[in-house]
């Protein structure tokens, strides 16, 4: 039995108030439907086709790099839930069993979706959820044995069935030949004139089918996003599941409140993080690993025992062991450091690769260089790495020691051991273990030197 997803996501969004795609609206940092398409296949989908309407080569075009098993629909008109899914029922076959999902319910979970299922054995299953207000939501109609006899709108319904608290929450499952057949006789003479996919309840329950209810684990989890304010507490609801399960790995957050993950952290033991930090991307953080307050980090591995201390910014780089990064540092993409380098304040580093032990502990630029081992960078220190139209290299040999306020004009080789004179502008390679300098030959003051005196 094969089972095959069909993901509305047609919707306009309108009051997301926004040029994207509803379901491009980010959780985590991954898109709504992104979520939805993770959770159907950690449930075992074989198949997932996609119901797009507003914004479609948008979401298409991002669909492109999800890998297979993903086809898209389009439906041009919005005509209702119903009409929905019948766009995409063509590529099911008769065989399998459909489950219905919304691109804007991102936080389903795949257990769920298994025991939906598995429900729809007998043909057909709905999501249902018991919530404390019910307004807005299909309500489930239940004969006197509690079977379920139908769905009725929000909109639709009388006084005494608005009163019902269990809802549907819009997922469902059903035999594909059979659903088939009950939403070619979905009419749309409805308070909306839409086609309702709810209308298929009854015309199974009509057809003999006992129609099965899964109740969601919690409303969390079913909770829909229509608007920024409900795309907000749906992040925030993730982040609190993500923070328990790291935090029930051995992760020390300061306040798990504080703290936001927008894609995977993995780490060792003892591995502690300030509040207000960002991690983005795939970050790994090695044993005893320390950040301190307000940092992003993007795409970093960080080995064990490294500290990055506050407000720094770190994105697509690495670092080795018991490295001191920060306060106020940025590494950006291509930083490389080796064990216990120093990168302190106001220090860029550019696709460079800093060796064991080398140091450079405030205000220096450092692109597209190599350094070698225990190099000292003083302060201020410039590779001149761009001449205007291309980019050039700079290889800095071990122990050399850059003078504070040198600028290195590459391409450029300054030897192993080379001292670079503080203020010296190094545009021709220096040799290894010798002094350079390169400054104004002498110094000279000017007695009875009028200071400038200001314009009126
Ligand atoms: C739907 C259910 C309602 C349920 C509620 C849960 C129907 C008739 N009603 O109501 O019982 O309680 O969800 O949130 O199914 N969509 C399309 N094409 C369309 C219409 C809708 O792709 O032609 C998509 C929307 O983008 C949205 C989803 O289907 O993601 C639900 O549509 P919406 O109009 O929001 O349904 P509700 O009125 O909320
Ligand atoms: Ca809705």
């Amino acid at each position: 039995m094969k089972v095959h997803a069909v993901i509305l996501a047609a919707g306009q969004g309108t009051r997301m108030k926004s040029a994207l795609p509803k379901v491009l609206h980010r959780v985590g940092g991954t898109p709504m439907l992104g979520h939805v398409l993770a959770a159907a296949r950690a449930a075992e989908v074989g198949a997932c086709h996609v119901v797009l309407g507003h914004g479609a080569e948008q979401v298409r075009e991002w669909l492109g790099g999800m890998g297979e098993g993903i086809d898209t629909v389009v439906q041009a008109q919005q005509l209702g839930t119903a009409h929905a899914v019948q766009q995409a029922l063509p590529q099911v076959p008769d065989s399998a069993v459909v489950l219905v999902l919304y691109g804007d319910v991102p936080l389903v979970s795949a257990e769920t979706l298994r025991k939906l299922v598995a429900a729809a054995k007998d043909g057909m299953a709905v999501l249902t959820a018991e919530v404390p207000d019910p307004a807005g939501y299909g309500r489930m109609v239940r004969d006197a044995k509690g079977r379920i006899s139908g769905i009725v709108e929000d909109k639709d319904a009388t006084p005494q069935q608005r009163a019902i608290t269990e809802i549907n929450t819009g997922l469902m499952a059903a035999q594909a030949r059979r659903l088939k057949r009950w939403l070619s006789h979905v009419k749309n003479n409805n308070a909306k004139g839409e086609f309702y996919l709810t209308d298929a309840v009854a015309l199974a329950v009509k057809d003999g089918i006992e129609v099965q209810s899964v109740a969601a684990a919690g409303i969390d989890e079913v909770e829909g996003v229509n608007d920024r304010v409900q795309l907000a507490q749906v992040e925030r609801r993730y982040q609190r599941a993500q923070v328990q399960r790291l935090q029930r790995d051995g992760l020390h957050l300061a306040d798990p409140a504080r703290f936001d993950l927008r894609g995977s952290l993995s780490f060792g033991r003892d591995v502690f993080i300030d509040v207000g930090c960002v991690l983005e991307g795939k970050v790994a953080l090695g044993d005893n690993v320390s950040i301190g307050p307000y940092c992003v980090l993007r795409d970093v591995k960080l080995d064990a025992g490294t500290r990055v201390d506050a407000h720094s910014v770190l994105d697509s780089a690495e670092a080795g062991r018991d490295c001191r990064i920060g306060p106020f540092a940025r590494l950006r993409p291509g930083a490389q450091l080796a064990d216990q380098v120093h990168i302190g304040n106001f220090v860029e580093i550019k696709k460079s690769t800093l060796g064991e032990g080398t140091k450079a502990n405030h205000l220096a630029y450092i692109g597209d260089a190599t350094v070698g081992a225990r190099v000292n960078i003083g302060a201020g220190v410039i590779t001149c790495n761009y001449d205007g139209v291309n980019k050039h290299a700079t290889i800095i040999g071990d122990d050399a020691f850059i003078g504070t306020d040198s600028q290195l004009v590459a391409p450029l080789i300054v030897g192993r051991g080379a001292y670079i004179a503080a203020g010296s502008t190094i545009a021709k390679d220096a040799p290894e273990d010798a002094l350079t300098v390169c400054r104004a030959r002498e110094q000279k003051s000017f007695p009875g030197w009028k200071k400038p005196a200001k314009k009126r």
